[in-house]
Order: C-alpha cells, then structure tokens, then sequence
C-alpha cells in the first residue's frame, strides 16, 4: 500500500531519507535525525554520491540514507533507479512500513518516487518456490512524505496497469491465451459503463474474412481471438482513437522456426496486446473524457503440419493478397488484418498500434528506446512528447516511398518481408503496415526492444517484461 503524509514521523520501521551532496554539504537534514547524520558526515561516511546507500540504526529503527548525487545531475530515471535499489536493499528485507523523505517537495519527484515503489519493486515470482527460512517482508507499506499525493494516486494506478501488462507477459504461453486474454478483458470491463464489447472467436473471424490472422493461427491448437473494445466517455460525435495491439501468444517463427536463442522469449510476443489491455485497465479507473477503441488479435504462431507456409500468398480482410516470403513476419499479417477491421467498422480518426514487430529494432535502439514511425507527423510528435513525459521512452524511425518498393511481390499484391535482406527491417515491417491503414492517420510502435528485458537491474526494471507502452499510450490519452 501506498501512502501520504506531509510532515516526516520517523514512526515507522524504516525510513529512506534522500540526499543530495548539496544537501549534505549544508548539513539540511530532518531535525529528528540531524545530530546522527552530522556524525557520519563529519566521519566521511556519507556524501550523497549518487545511489550512494547507507544505513543506520535510531532505536529500533532502521534509517537508510540515500545519495542523490548533485542536484544539477539528477534526472527522474536516476531517481527511480536509486529508489529501487534502497526499497530492494537488504537492509529493508524485515521493515513491513518505510516511511520515504524526498530531497524536495514537488509532483515530478513525488511520482517518479512512487514508480519506484510500485514498477520498480516489482518482481515474476509466480514459480519460485518461497525458502522456508526466508524473512523477508513481500507485501510492504511506503509512506512518502509529499504534499503532492493527489498527482501520486493518479501515478499509481497508472503504475498498477503497467504491473498487470507485466503479469500477463510474464506468465507461460500456454496460460496467457487468446481465450485467457478475452476473459481478463471481460474481467476488466464488467459492470462498467459506456463499454461495448466485440469478440470475434473462430467462427466469426472465418466468416469476416481475417484470413491472414487465421493462417498465422493454423498451425496451433489454440483457438484466435479478436477483441475489440470501444470506450465512450466524450460525446457520441467526438471522434475515435483506437490503439490496436499485437497479441502473439507464443511465437515459434512457424515453418521459418526461430533458432535457440531467439525463442526463448517468445511469450513476450503478445506485449503489445498487454499493453492495450492495461492502458484499457488504467482508462477504467481514470475515466477520461474521450471516445477511445481498444483492440488486439490473439493468435499463436506455432508449427505443426498445418502450419501456414512460405511461399503462400493468402488474402485478408482488406482483400488484398499477401506472399508470406517468412512465417516469421507473422505479427504484421495479424495486425495487417486487425487494422484494416478496426478501421473498416469503427472509423476512428486515428490508430495507434503497439507491436513486438522486429528483431531489428532491438538492433536499431536496444532496450532503452521503441521504434515510432506512421503517416502522419503530428500524431508522431504528440507520442514522442508522451514517451518524453513518462519515461516509455521512443525514437522516431523515418519512412520513404524507396522502403515500400522493397515489398513488391512477383505472385501478389505485396510480400510480407523485404525483398532487401538485413536492410531496415523495422521500417520495412512499418511499411507493410502502411498499406493497410489507408488515409488514417497512423502510428506505429515497435516494442521488440522495450517490452521485455533479460537482466538483473535495467533500469528500474527487474528481469522479465517492463509493462512498456502503457504509461505512453495513458498519457497521451489523457493530453490528447
Ligand atoms: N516477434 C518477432 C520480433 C521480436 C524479436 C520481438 C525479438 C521481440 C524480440 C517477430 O515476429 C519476428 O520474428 N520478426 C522477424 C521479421 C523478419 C522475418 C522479417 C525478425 O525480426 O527477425
Ligand atoms: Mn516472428
Ligand atoms: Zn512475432
């Protein structure tokens, strides 16, 4: 749990007390501890280097000083890093509440604090057998000492969206399926008001003619799904933002099967979809004004004798024919499919898609940065502000007509991959989406790099999924 209070109590088991070396320079510590901290610094124990942390013992309590470095140097990140290395230390292992003293009083820090306590502390332990002996307190209390709790309330629901896209990336493949999926969404939605809810199940994806979502589905055991969902907080005549998101449950790479060390991950293939339903999740309890589409296609790319095949050409729901040069250009076949759908029958005046789409875009920008790119450069530039303001952070990729040719196709109307090899795959990806989009304005993220992480300490992040894409898509909902 999380909460506030203006004034510092030093009446909880632990405290994390912020520190710049300005700060410790001029001895501006809180009057309850002063004399103590005084004692360390004169002893050069202390200086507020940055992620610098020390502990020390008042009484019963345990109080952790925590260096910020200068103040001139410190960015909201930085702070979040540091955060989390104090609330994960050993030495809060037994503290149930931890009070938390900010270096100062503003809702910038205030929220990037509570991050730390929310998406920094989190961890997938799920299958990992707790130790008997273990004392360690799971489920601890922070009180910040902030006068800005109201934007922190809004921050940490926020921050409990992007915890629950992170347990559904996490999870096994073959528990978060598209059938899971649509439950969570039910789950989410009921009771609610101003929801409509379409889902399409097999049989109606047949009939409506998604034949390439259905190919990339062939070879599995697992049955699709398309959910849409559409929100209507603004009036009936305000135009529709849908954010359509790729739902790869598993992804083999097909009959093109991925090598091991590439598959390993695979479940993280559906963290687009995740990141729509959590941003759904977060819309749900910030109810903002606006007439909003959410939707995904669900499917898994498995391999099996009835696998879709390359060298196919398949046509989909906009009618155009598509040769499948790789099986594993899978997620531009769903979302070419999802796309058109949601435009065709919802019309919104703009979509946004959310996709693990290219393994080059972890090449192009690593974990640190998704891809963005799209037809329309206002729409681009308010995201890339959004990515700037929350911390998901993007970097636009540019698209030329040059990158389009690369999809001509001898047998169809396009390819699903380059015929270019090894050339800006994550703007050949975005391409094929382009010609689904038609005149709408449209954006594209590419995830691949962003939605999971394979690491000890990234960031603020733990090993596994980072939630990406669902403070950016909130934000922007929220702005825009
Ligand atoms: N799901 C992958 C992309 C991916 C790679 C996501 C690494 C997360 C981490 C996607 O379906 C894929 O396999 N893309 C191919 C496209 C290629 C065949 C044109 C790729 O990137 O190799
Ligand atoms: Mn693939
Ligand atoms: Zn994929």
């Amino acid at each position: 749990m999380i909460s506030y209070r203006d004034n510092a109590g030093f009446d909880k088991d632990a405290a994390v007390v912020c520190l710049t070396v300005e700060q410790v320079k001029a001895s501006t510590f809180p009057k309850q501890i002063l004399g103590d901290i005084k004692k360390l610094v004169l002893a050069g124990q202390f200086e507020g280097n940055k992620g610098e942390v020390f502990p020390i013992i008042i009484g019963k309590k345990i109080i952790l000083l925590l260096g910020l470095g200068k103040e001139k140097d410190l960015t909201m990140t930085a702070l979040r890093v540091y955060l989390r290395r104090a609330f994960l230390s050993g030495n809060l292992k037994k503290a149930k509440t931890i009070e938390v003293l900010l270096s100062k009083d503003n809702a910038e820090v205030a929220c990037a604090a509570v991050e730390a306590a929310t998406i920094g502390v989190y961890a997938w332990k799920k299958y990992i057998t707790p130790k008997k002996d273990d004392k360690t307190v799971q489920k601890k209390d922070y009180v910040f000492v902030t006068t800005f709790g109201k934007a922190c309330v809004l921050a940490v629901k926020i921050a409990e969206s992007v915890n629950f896209a992170r347990d559904l990336v996490n999870d096994n493949a073959d528990v978060v399926t598209a059938e899971y999926l649509e439950k969570q969404v039910r789950t989410l939605v009921r009771g609610e008001k101003n929801i409509s809810l379409e889902i399409l199940d097999r049989a109606k994806l047949k009939a409506k003619k998604l034949g390439l979502l259905l190919a990339v589905n062939q070879g599995s055991s697992k049955e699709p799904r398309v959910v849409v969902v559409k929100y209507t907080g603004a009036g009936k005549s305000v135009p529709y933002t849908a954010l359509v998101g790729k739902g790869l449950t598993y992804d083999t790479g097909g009959l093109n099967l991925k090598p091991s060390g590439s598959m390993e991950t695979m479940r993280e293939d559906m963290s687009g979809a995740a990141a729509v339903w959590a941003t759904l999740k977060a819309v749900l309890a910030l109810k903002p004004k606006k007439n909003l589409i959410f939707a995904a296609g669900m499917v898994e790319n498995a391999i099996d004798a009835n696998s879709y095949k390359p060298g196919d050409v398949i046509v989909g729901y906009s009618g155009k024919s598509v040769e499948i040069g790789n099986t594993d250009a899978e997620g531009r076949l769903v979302l070419a499919d999802v796309l058109a759908y949601v435009i065709k029958n919802y019309k919104p005046a703009r979509v946004i898609d959310i996709a693990t789409l290219t393994g080059a875009c972890v090449v192009a920008l690593g974990h640190d940065y998704a891809g963005i790119l799209g037809n329309n450069d206002d729409l681009i530039k308010a995201l890339l502000k959004s990515a700037q303001q929350t911390d998901d952070r993007a970097w636009q990729l540019p698209m030329y007509s040059e990158y389009k040719d690369a999809l001509k196709s001898k047998i169809a109307d396009i390819k699903n991959i380059s015929n270019v090899r090894g050339s800006a795959g994550t703007i050949c990806g975005a391409e094929f989406l382009k010609a689904f989009v038609g005149d709408t304005a449209w954006a594209h993220i590419d995830i691949a790099g962003t939605a999971f992480v394979d690491g000890d300490s990234h960031w603020y992040y733990g090993h596994g999924a980072t939630g990406y894409g669902v403070r950016l898509l909130t934000d922007y909902i929220v702005n825009n």
